[in-house]
């Protein structure tokens, strides 16, 4: 305990000394000094821009699962501490480097973080990884769409193949992913949504947002439940963020040459796959990591931010946010979505 105490003492002496020796600006951020402990609030220096770098004023940051897990030092990437989590935003541009040709400052734009740092009022980023938002779109709205939409357009469209007409039954359907799938499913994709979640009232608010039908998983199986809603030929494509019984459940109510996509582990367990499932009935399982896509297939990843912006700008799609907390109660908003309690997208504002 001693330790800690004297680690944060530490930690917090070494930003004020940064952030005093700066002639410059500072900025707050949200830091993770240790992991599972709490985020502290703490004012830091700007750093200058390189030449392919722009700096932004940040409007909205979104809290995704991953940032709690990465917090947690549960997540695939590992930051070195002291880091500021946070791996999306919208915001307005304050300054270019000087080889910077994609953004102008004032421009309005979204950003993805590769190295997080988006939890704070000021982000510095490489041009790159920065797309404008179109006029008629809110920094609102656009904050939602990196993550939720970019995974949820990827699964439906390039992992799974949707057509028009087919069912796509979605787990956790009433959290940021999951409405971000019902959406483009059904008002890009013309697709009929079977939303599954955890309770009465996220049903009802994924069956607002669009879904066809849904199915309450906390109360029975989920399998006897969809086999109910669309009889025994089973569903075209299910995408899970749940894992354990729930995936092995959607896995089983797949139709013939059915299609899985595995997002993530929300309830905690990783399932095995049943191969002789996918034989019966020519089914496809496979895995979708979105971010990963920055670094393997730039372009695809691209095209998704550049999908979800133009689909929001032609009022195809309405992104959902559920609950907006100010950056000093980041650790609420935390709780918020570790306690289930959350629904849609969860964002920091940072004004
Ligand atoms: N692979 C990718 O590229 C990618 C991208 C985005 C998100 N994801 C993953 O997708 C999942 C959902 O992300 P999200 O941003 O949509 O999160 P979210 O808005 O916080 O939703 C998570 C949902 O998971 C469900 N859940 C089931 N068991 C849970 C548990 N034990 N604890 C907490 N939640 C539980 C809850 O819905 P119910 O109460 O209805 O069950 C909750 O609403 C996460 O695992 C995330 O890591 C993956």
């Amino acid at each position: 305990m001693a330790a800690r105490l004297c680690a944060r003492h530490l930690l917090s002496t070494w930003l004020y000394r940064r952030a005093a020796q700066s002639q410059g600006r500072h900025y707050r951020a949200a830091l993770c000094s240790e992991l599972k402990r709490p985020l502290v609030i703490e004012e830091v220096a700007s750093r200058p821009v390189g030449p392919q770098e722009v700096r932004v004023d940040v409007h909205f940051c979104g809290i995704n699962f991953a940032d709690i897990l990465v917090c947690r030092g549960q997540y695939q990437e590992k930051p070195p501490l002291p880091f500021t989590p946070g791996m999306e935003f919208s915001g307005t541009v304050l300054e270019t480097g000087k080889d910077v040709s994609t953004v102008n400052k004032g421009d309005r734009v979204i950003g993805v973080c590769p190295k997080l740092n988006a939890m704070a009022e000021e982000c510095v980023i490489d041009q790159k990884t920065l797309w404008r938002i179109p006029e008629s779109v809110s920094l609102q709205d656009a904050a939602v769409l990196p993550v939720s939409y970019g995974t949820a357009i990827l699964a439906l469209e390039h992992r799974a193949g949707t057509q028009p007409g087919e069912t796509v039954l979605v787990t956790a359907a009433s959290g940021a992913t999951g409405l971000a799938v019902i959406d483009v499913a059904t008002n890009v994709l013309r697709a009929k949504v079977i939303a599954a979640a955890g309770s009465d009232e996220k049903c009802k608010l994924a069956m607002e947002r669009g879904a066809q039908f849904s199915v309450n998983y906390s109360q029975g199986s989920l399998k006897e439940a969809v086999k109910k809603l669309v009889g025994s030929g089973g569903v075209n494509v299910a995408i899970d963020m749940v894992g354990g019984d729930v995936f092995l459940e959607s896995l089983s109510s797949l139709a013939w040459e059915g299609r899985i996509v595995v997002l993530g582990f929300a309830g905690g367990k990783i399932a095995s796959l049943p191969t002789n499932l996918l034989l019966l009935k020519n089914i496809s399982a496979v895995g979708l990591f979105w971010g990963r896509y920055q670094q393997q297939d730039f372009a695809l990843f691209s095209k998704s931010m550049s999908s979800a912006l133009q689909y929001c700008q032609q009022g195809l799609i309405h992104p959902h946010v559920g609950a907006v907390f100010k950056l000093d109660k980041v650790n609420e908003a935390f709780l918020h979505v570790i306690q289930r309690r959350s629904t849609g997208k969860v964002l920091l504002s940072l004004k």
